[in-house]
C-alpha cells in the first residue's frame, strides 16, 4: 500500500489541494448525514477531509467509520485533527482507535518531545498511516508561544525547533497557519520536499489561498469559508482553481 504522503499527492493531482475541515457548531443535528452530503457534493474539488472534535466527540465509531469509508470511495484521504500530545502508551492506544475507524492520518503536537514523536511516527508508518506535526498555529494569539525563543545548544524559535523535529522524526507534514506566510516560506525553504505543508486559516481567519500557495504550502485546510457559504460547491471550486494556480 502507498504511504499517506503518496496517497494524498495522487488525489491532489486530480482534485486540487483543498482539504475540507468538516466543522459544525454543537447545536447542529444530523452531523453524519451532513458530512456524507458534503463528501458527495464536494468531492470533485477536494483531496481530503479533516474531522475535528466537532464530530469526534458527538459521533460514535460506527458513524465515523462510515464517513471515512464513504470519503475513501471517492478517493479522499481522511485526517483526524486531535493535536495528539501524550505519553507513548496513550499515543499508541489513541492511534489504534483512529486506524480502527479507518482514518489515514493524525495531527499531533510535537511538544510531547522528539523521542516520543519519533516513536509515534514509526508506529503510524508501520500501518501506512500519516503524521502531520503542528509547527505554527493560525490564531494570532498563538504567535507568542510558537515564536518563543528556546535554547537547545543554539537559540531558536519554538516553531523552528518543531520544524527540525518534524524533519528528524520523518513526519509526513507540518501544520503552519495561512495567516503567517513568512513562516510558511521559511519552513518550505528549509524542509524542501521532505515535508508537506498543511495550512488552515484561509478566509474566515484572514489567510489568502493564493498567497499561501505561493509561499510554499502544499495543502489548504478550509472549513467555514466553504461550509457557511450560500453556494459551497462554487466556493470549493473557486478555491480548487486557486490552489492549482489557475485563478
Ligand atoms: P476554518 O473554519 O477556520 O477551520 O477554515 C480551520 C480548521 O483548522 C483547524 N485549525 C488548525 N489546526 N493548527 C491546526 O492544527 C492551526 O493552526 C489551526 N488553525 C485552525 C481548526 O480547528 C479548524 O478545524
Amino acid at each position: 500500500m502507498a504511504t499517506f504522503k503518496t496517497r494524498i499527492s495522487q488525489i491532489s493531482k486530480k482534485n486540487g489541494k483543498i482539504i475540507l475541515a468538516n466543522d459544525y457548531e454543537s447545536s447542529v443535528d444530523n452531523l453524519e448525514a451532513k458530512t456524507i452530503q458534503n463528501i458527495k457534493q464536494l468531492h470533485p474539488y477536494l483531496c481530503g477531509i479533516k474531522l475535528n472534535f466537532h464530530l469526534l466527540l458527538p459521533l460514535g465509531s460506527k458513524e465515523i467509520s462510515r464517513i471515512n469509508k464513504i470519503a475513501h470511495s471517492y478517493g479522499l484521504q481522511t485526517i483526524a485533527d486531535i493535536k495528539l500530545n501524550d505519553i507513548g502508551n496513550t499515543n499508541r492506544v489513541t492511534t489504534d482507535h483512529l486506524w480502527n475507524v479507518d482514518f489515514d492520518a493524525v495531527i499531533v503536537n510535537p511538544i510531547m518531545g522528539l523521542d516520543s514523536l519519533k516513536k509515534l511516527v514509526k508506529l503510524c508508518h508501520k500501518e501506512n498511516k500519516g503524521v502531520i506535526t503542528l509547527c505554527h498555529m493560525s490564531a494570532p494569539e498563538a504567535k507568542l508561544s510558537y515564536d518563543m525563543e528556546v535554547k537547545t545548544g543554539k537559540t531558536q524559535q519554538l516553531y523552528q525547533l518543531f520544524l527540525d523535529w518534524a524533519i528528524a522524526s520523518k513526519s509526513d507534514g507540518i501544520v503552519v497557519g495561512a495567516t503567517f506566510p513568512k513562516i510558511i516560506r521559511y519552513c518550505s525553504q528549509k524542509a524542501g520536499k521532505t515535508l508537506d505543508i498543511f495550512s488552515p486559516g484561509i478566509g474566515v481567519q484572514g489567510g489568502s489561498a493564493k498567497e499561501t500557495i505561493s509561499s510554499g504550502t502544499d495543502y489548504l485546510i478550509v472549513g467555514r469559508t466553504i461550509l457557511e457559504d450560500k453556494n459551497p460547491v462554487k466556493i470549493a471550486k473557486d478555491l480548487q482553481l486557486q490552489s492549482l494556480g489557475k485563478k
